[in-house]
């Protein structure tokens, strides 16, 4: 037998499933595609994470659009973090072109444009269904490590929590804890230090500051209601085909923060409310970050931590997360050890650092005996990428150089206007897109401030009052005094110094 039999029946051997799986394309040998020598990945092991990587224009793009549209086809809905803004052509069929009928022709696989159903999601002010989350949502815990704040603050953000569940007040948006922290050390500062302890103005102050940081980042934004139902991600179509979910945020690339705070309380919020999966063989969800680097760079320790904990645990939920990035370095040793399948595109080998980066990527895959993987790295064409994915029972396949099969969608992005329709025809957009700001911390605090202003005015009035009072009956008392002395005309006569004399002279005639 050839080698190129052997490795045509290693491939298929490792590529055939008992279960649902889908099809990424075709396995290639010495830069030729094996035409329907099938490169497939379980649906059933795709809670198990995964990595895109690949140089700048080498398709990671495209290849997370075919994943995604393949995992809507077998009915499993996606989420996706579209940062540069090129995903919205999901929602249209592609227009084909002479270069993928070529591809596919090669692959061994029909090509037939599609559209799917897509949700744009927002977390600013863009075109799209509102996100959004509140602070009470968060609690002290996941706030302080977005904040990333000392032991003392958090626990000063405890103590903030407890006194707002203590008093039903509700913290819905940044607004509201700016107006309590203020309050703990200014108009409440007494009814804080009985109930909970002093807490200082320093402390509030630093947890101030950086709430206005979050807050400069769009915050003030994202922080409120209408809440978000993560159960909305998970819709399935007429056609039993999931939603793709895409959350538009072009505009985040200098806010770090706002989106790292985003990505967590999005997977601490699927972590508490999704159930248990069984060994249903199926996703719930499968989550794309495309630019992954963005969250990792940015990351504190704590929220790196926090990350790392989500990931591996979020995958007995049955979601999968897969990291989009250009170089597997950007995501951490702890994450990228997590990760099942591994979608590599072509690495450039233009510095010294570069080779040595490829040949440890190199290192990271299964042992092949047909190709010299850190040389296949280096020769990858566009759309083209080394697979490695686990099979049912979890271990590695066959490594694959694969000729990837193209996005049955438009490769490009919606205009404005079709951008406009998709959200005219979102129901999504009718439940989220309402500006509501009901009675919160800040509007009850803020009456408390002013009842307490109102009893202390009410208070002193009563006081000055109390005093007139008191000094009037006191006028009253001395000028009753001084009119009995003064107005009573038989004591005015009476004790007239004319009269005392005549009295005195009287009694001293009688006593004589
Ligand atoms: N699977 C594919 N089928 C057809 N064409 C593809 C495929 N993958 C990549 N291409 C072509 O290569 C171009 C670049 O791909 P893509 O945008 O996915 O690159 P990228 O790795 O995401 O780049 P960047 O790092 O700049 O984001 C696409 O516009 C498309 O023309
Ligand atoms: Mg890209």
């Amino acid at each position: 037998m050839s080698k190129s039999d052997d490795f045509i029946r290693d491939i298929n051997a490792g590529n055939s499933f008992k279960g649902d799986y889908i099809t990424l394309g075709s396995a290639m040998l010495d830069g030729e595609t094996m035409t329907n020598t099938y490169v497939n990945v379980p649906l059933k092991t795709m809670n198990r994470h995964g990595l895109i990587a690949g140089a700048t224009g080498t398709g990671k793009t495209k290849t997370l659009q075919v994943l995604a549209e393949n995992l809507s086809e077998k009915g499993v809905p996606v989420l996706l973090m579209d940062i540069k803004g090129d995903l919205s052509g999901l929602a249209k069929p592609s227009p084909g072109h002479p270069k993928i009928d070529e591809r596919h022709e090669k692959i061994g696989l029909p090509f037939k444009p599609k559209a799917f159903q897509v949700e744009v999601l927002t977390l600013s002010e863009q075109n799209g269904v509102r996100l959004r989350a509140t602070i009470s949502e968060f609690g002290p815990v996941l706030i302080s490590r977005i904040l990333d704040v000392t032991e003392t603050q958090a626990g000063i953000i405890s103590v903030i929590f407890k006194y707002c569940d203590d008093n039903k007040l509700p913290l819905l948006d940044l607004k509201d804890f700016k107006k309590i922290l203020q309050y703990a050390t200014g108009d409440g500062k007494k009814e804080f230090e009985e109930s909970y302890g002093r807490i200082s103005t320093a402390s509030t102050g630093a947890i101030l500051r950086k709430l206005i940081e979050i807050e400069q980042q769009g915050g003030d934004l994202f922080f409120g209601e209408t809440s978000f139902d993560t159960q909305d991600l998970l819709r399935i179509d007429d056609e039993g085909r999931g939603y793709i979910n895409i959350i538009r945020l072009t505009d985040i690339q200098d806010k770090p923060k706002l989106f790292s705070t985003f990505m967590l309380s999005l997977l601490a919020e699927i972590y508490s409310t999704f159930p248990e999966q069984g060994d249903s063989g199926r996703p719930e969800l499968i989550m794309f970050i495309d630019e992954a680097h963005l969250i990792f760079n940015e990351a504190s320790d704590a929220l790196l931590n926090q990350i790392e904990s989500i990931v591996k645990l979020i995958r007995s939920k049955g979601v999968g997360l897969y990291f989009v990035t250009q170089n597997p370095t950007d995501v951490p040793e702890a994450v990228l050890g997590q990760l099942g399948l591994k979608v590599q595109h072509a690495l450039r080998a233009f510095t010294a650092k570069d080779r040595k980066a490829i040949k440890l990527t190199a290192q990271n895959y299964p042992d092949t005996k047909y190709y010299d993987t850190a040389d296949v790295l280096t020769s990858l064409g566009i759309g083209e990428a080394l697979v490695s994915a686990l099979d049912e029972k979890g271990k590695p396949t066959p490594l694959a150089a694969t000729m990837m099969r193209a996005p049955m969608s438009r490769m490009d992005i919606l205009t404005e206007s079709e951008l406009s329709q998709l959200l005219a025809e979102s129901q999504l957009a009718k439940k989220y897109n309402k500006e509501i700001d009901r009675e919160s911390a800040y509007e009850m605090l803020n009456e408390k401030i002013e009842q307490a202003e109102v009893e202390e005015a009410k208070q002193k009035a009563k006081e000055e009052q109390e005093k007139l009072k008191r000094v009037e009956s006191k006028k009253r008392a001395t000028s009753t005094r001084r009119r009995s002395t003064r107005q009573n005309p038989i004591v005015k006569v009476l004790s007239s110094p004319t009269v005392i004399r005549s009295v005195l002279g009287i009694l001293t005639k009688m006593l004589k």
